[in-house]
């Protein structure tokens, strides 16, 4: 059976699992990626640590989910091993990854394939297809003895056999063209390009068999600011114009609630907060969330002292027993340093939060920074330092 075929019945018979993964088709077209329980560990036995734990995240149809984190905090090692690039030492040790993707004769109907379970083959033919990734590395990504135009017409070939090689090229040229580029690139070998010009053809790779997902991983960090900002906007109507849901990893908030309808923030392998990106930049109400708020200058608006987080991530092979955010927090309490938080629905909305200052039995007030809404991140780290 290939993935083309598959249902959430055949799929949920196929790795054994009960039926509490059958819904209608109907809702599971709401989100285009369900990731359940997903732990990666690096190593075994003794030496083992776990660089992805227990995550859960939805990914909404032509959504932008935006994931930050300081270096470390287990982003790469989230989307490699969802996407099932994850290299050894590196092992998924637990959860489900269902990607649903629209029929392509009735855009109504969505099949789900577990991207845990997936075989090889299935995976070939749902990547780039269904769900394309541009690497954190992307700029060393193109092979270095291709011409541009061989990459776009090795992907095309694979996966649209349909097309002429004169169909092809005119699709590689459409492509460039949405990424700002003339069609003279095509011709070009990879060091004969700057950075920008590099990331811009990676990003139209990952555009060009139309996926449903496109996951980003700091596709823009190595750039100059400016660049940076033209790729942000750029991908922003490109996104607009084709629909594709999209998780952008960075560890710059600032630039993230630019881009993305929501956003998880990662520590240690965790998720600490989610929140619609207005609402986590304005109102963060997790300390880490705060803390990274403060360490990135604001795209728009006055510049202000950035003052970042004391301290470093902690060692994965010794996390602390309770918060683990605990040796860099400013607002710890005596139950932070044996109990852990636990992500839970902050005053029963939608977001989620991991810090006992939330919890409802907790007796200690909130502290202003983490309770009232600022009008922007520079307002929010006024109110860290104490200014009014
Ligand atoms: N091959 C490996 N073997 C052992 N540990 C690893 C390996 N690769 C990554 N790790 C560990 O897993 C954790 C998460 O790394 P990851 O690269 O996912 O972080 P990240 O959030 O993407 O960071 P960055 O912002 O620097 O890209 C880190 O503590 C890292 O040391
Ligand atoms: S649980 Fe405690 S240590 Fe952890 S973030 Fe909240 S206040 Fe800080
Ligand atoms: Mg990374």
């Amino acid at each position: 059976m290939s993935a083309d075929t598959f249902d959430i019945q055949a799929v949920t018979q196929m790795n054994g699992q009960k039926e509490r993964d059958v819904v209608p088709e109907v809702e599971r077209g709401e989100f285009v990626l369900e990731v359940k329980n997903f732990s990666v560990d690096y190593g075994v036995g003794e030496n083992m640590v776990r660089a992805v734990n227990d995550v859960t995240l939805h990914v909404r149809r032509s959504n932008v989910l935006g994931i930050a984190g300081e270096s470390g905090s287990g982003k790469s090692t989230l989307v490699y091993a969802m996407t099932r690039l994850l290299r050894a030492p590196g092992v998924i040790s637990g959860g489900d990854v269902i990607l649903n993707f629209a029929n392509p004769e009735d855009e109504k109907k969505f099949t789900a394939v577990n991207l845990v379970t997936a075989n090889e083959k299935e995976l070939r033919r749902i990547r780039w297809s269904h769900v394309s990734i541009v690497l954190q590395s992307a700029l060393s990504a193109l092979n270095p003895v291709l011409r541009v135009g061989r990459e776009f017409d090795e992907v095309l070939k694979t996966h649209r056999s349909d097309l002429s090689k004169e169909q092809r090229r005119a699709r590689a040229v459409e492509l460039l063209s949405m990424v700002g580029l003339n069609e003279d690139r095509l011709s070009r070998y990879p060091h004969e390009l700057s950075g920008g010009q590099r990331q811009r053809i990676m990003i139209a790779l990952a555009l060009a068999l139309d996926p449903d997902l496109v996951i980003m991983d700091e596709p823009t960090t190595a750039l100059d600011v400016v660049t940076q900002r033209e790729i942000i906007s750029e991908l922003h109507d490109l996104r607009s114009r084709f629909g594709f849901a999209m998780i952008f990893i960075t560890h710059d908030l600032s630039l993230l609630v630019e881009l993305a309808d929501e956003i998880v923030v990662m520590y240690a392998g965790e998720i600490v907060e989610r929140a619609g990106a207005r609402d986590l930049y304005e109102a963060p109400r997790h300390p880490y969330t705060l803390g990274l708020l403060n360490s990135f200058p604001p795209l728009h608006g006055q510049r202000h002292e950035l003052t970042g987080i004391p301290g470093s991530p902690p060692d994965l092979s010794d996390l602390p027993t309770g918060c683990n955010f605990y040796p860099r927090c400013p607002f710890a309490m005596t139950r932070c340093e044996h109990e852990a938080p636990g992500l839970r629905a902050f005053e029963n909305s939608d977001r989620t939060v991991a810090c006992w200052l939330h919890a409802p039995d907790s007796s200690v007030p909130v502290p202003v920074e983490l309770s009232r809404r600022a009008t922007g991140a520079r307002d929010a780290v006024a109110l860290l330092e104490g200014r009014p």
